[in-house]
């Protein structure tokens, strides 16, 4: 990363935690250049950064200002109320008819889960593919299946090494994306009826497959800037006989909670006093706006006990279905079970995204993916903060595509939804998030797509309607 680089990160995390306010002046060249000990013209380059992200704006004769939201900025929702001790989930029906929404192309898709395809690097993936299908042995087709694409192996186990996380390589296992490997990881370690803890709210295939394999959700809030309740689950790990805990540990879905250092330390001491496995969902790893990548979860285990599930799909390849899963002391386990269910993800699709990790400059893509997506928050935000009306709430991410709304207590957000969609809206309702269909009165909307005037329209139309009810 260049020095300007860093230091408009440094900006742009104190304009994120609010240190810096909207409005404010930031600090002049000559002060910045001072106190940095940069030159004048990093803090120029770092401006124009900051100015095109959409964070700052030129005044004339004045400097730079933080970028003025048209009123003030929404607050950010309060940490979720915490559930009864255990909950039977069924909430597949309502997912369905929420995903089935999605369908039509010319709906605006703030209710998707993906970013914006064009943002990702199809075409050189697409030669990536044909490059690696031209130099694959004939007996690689077969062998790849079962032990995976070794070069593929390699890259993710060196991108582990840059994050701090020591792997042996048999602790990997190639799946059909992250969700195949967080199936597999379940079925590991529970037995139908068993109790496993999940966040409130959730990702909605984290509670579909705890519904499919017959499992009772603990619900343990989370806060919306830093992560799982610890306290409320600390008391459930005494009081219950939790099998298994499925966590985010950075840009949580939906509310893009991350958990801070001491945090992890503290999950991590907890699991291991219980010896309760950790599935730690990580799909969103790679899509930190800061300068500094978050740690995993699993860089605190010494004992295997944390099955790390990463994948492509949302920094990379979506459709190509290759995640992967660091299965620590159930690695063997989980690997048997992928044989006997699915086999194997694509070995021509494993092969391309290995060929692209090598030479097709994954980290410039991912720069200017996350450069794409910060732009794009401070669009919503700002364009939220315009439209909604009052007792609107809203976090505030350090990465990943979703906001997270809260809106006055009388909005029904199924009802919403269904509205939406009749003006070519979608959008993730609250209860599709809870095992015990909480958050009636929240949705999640996807900044993934380039800014523009129908998403400006969109949000009017939106914050229209939720003044209806
Ligand atoms: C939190 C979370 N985990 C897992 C997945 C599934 O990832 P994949 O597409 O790699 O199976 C998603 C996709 O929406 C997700 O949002």
């Amino acid at each position: 990363m260049k020095r300007y680089e860093k230091f408009a990160d440094e900006i742009a995390e104190l304009i994120r935690t609010g240190v810096l306010a909207a409005g404010e002046k930031v600090p002049s060249v000559r002060h910045a250049s001072r106190t940095y000990g940069i030159s004048a013209s990093t803090v120029f380059q770092a401006y124009y950064l900051l100015e095109s992200r959409g964070l700052i704006i030129a005044r004339a004769r004045s400097g730079y200002f933080v970028r003025e939201l048209a009123q003030q900025p929404l607050a950010e929702p309060d940490i979720s109320a915490t559930a009864a001790t255990s909950t039977e989930v069924d909430v597949s029906e309502l997912v369905f008819s929420v995903l089935g929404s999605l369908k039509n192309p010319d709906t605006v898709p703030f209710g998707s889960a993906f970013p914006c395809p064009s943002l990702f690097p199809l075409p050189r993936l697409a030669r990536s593919m044909a490059q690696s299908l031209r130099d694959m042995a004939p007996n690689e087709v077969i062998a790849d299946m079962t032990e995976g694409n070794p070069n593929l192996l390699r890259q993710i186990a060196l991108r582990y090494g840059g994050s701090g996380v020591a792997l042996q390589r048999e602790q990997l296992v190639i799946t059909t994306g992250a969700l195949e490997a967080l199936n597999l990881c379940l079925q590991c370690v529970t037995q139908p009826g068993d109790l496993v803890a999940i966040e409130s709210p959730a990702f909605y295939a984290t509670l579909q497959v705890l519904e499919r394999l017959k499992l009772k959700a603990v619900e343990i809030p989370v806060h919306p800037r830093e992560g799982i309740d610890i306290d409320i689950l600390s008391q459930r790990l005494d009081k219950l006989p939790i099998k298994a805990c499925w966590f985010m540990s950075s840009l949580q879905n939906p509310l893009g909670a991350s958990m801070n250092e001491a945090k992890k330390a503290a999950v991590y001491a907890l699991i291991q006093r219980h010896q309760v496995p950790l599935i730690e969902d990580d799909v969103y790893a790679e899509l930190y706006f800061g300068a500094n990548p978050p740690k995993p979860l699993k860089s605190y285990d010494r004992n295997g006990l944390v099955m790390h599930c990463g994948s492509y799909s949302k920094c990379l390849a979506p459709g190509y279905r290759v995640g992967w899963v660091a299965g620590g002391r159930f690695a063997e386990q989980i690997r048997r079970l992928k044989l006997m269910t699915t086999i194997s993800p694509s070995v021509p699709a494993q092969a391309a995204i290995a060929d692209y990790l090598q030479h097709g400059g994954f980290d410039r893509h991912l720069r200017k993916l996350r450069h794409a997506l910060e732009t794009q928050q401070a669009s919503m935000l700002a364009s939220a903060a315009r439209h909604f009306p009052p007792g609107c709430r809203v976090t505030r991410p350090t990465g990943g595509y979703f906001l997270w709304f809260e809106l006055p207590k009388q909005v029904d957000s199924l009802q919403l939804f269904q509205q939406a969609l009749n003006e070519g809206i979608s959008l993730a309702p609250g209860p599709i998030f809870s095992a015990s269909r909480g958050f009636g009165n929240f949705i999640r909307l996807n900044y993934g797509h380039p800014w523009s005037p129908q998403c400006e329209a969109a949000m009017a139309t939106l914050g229209g309607l939720i003044r209806g009810f």
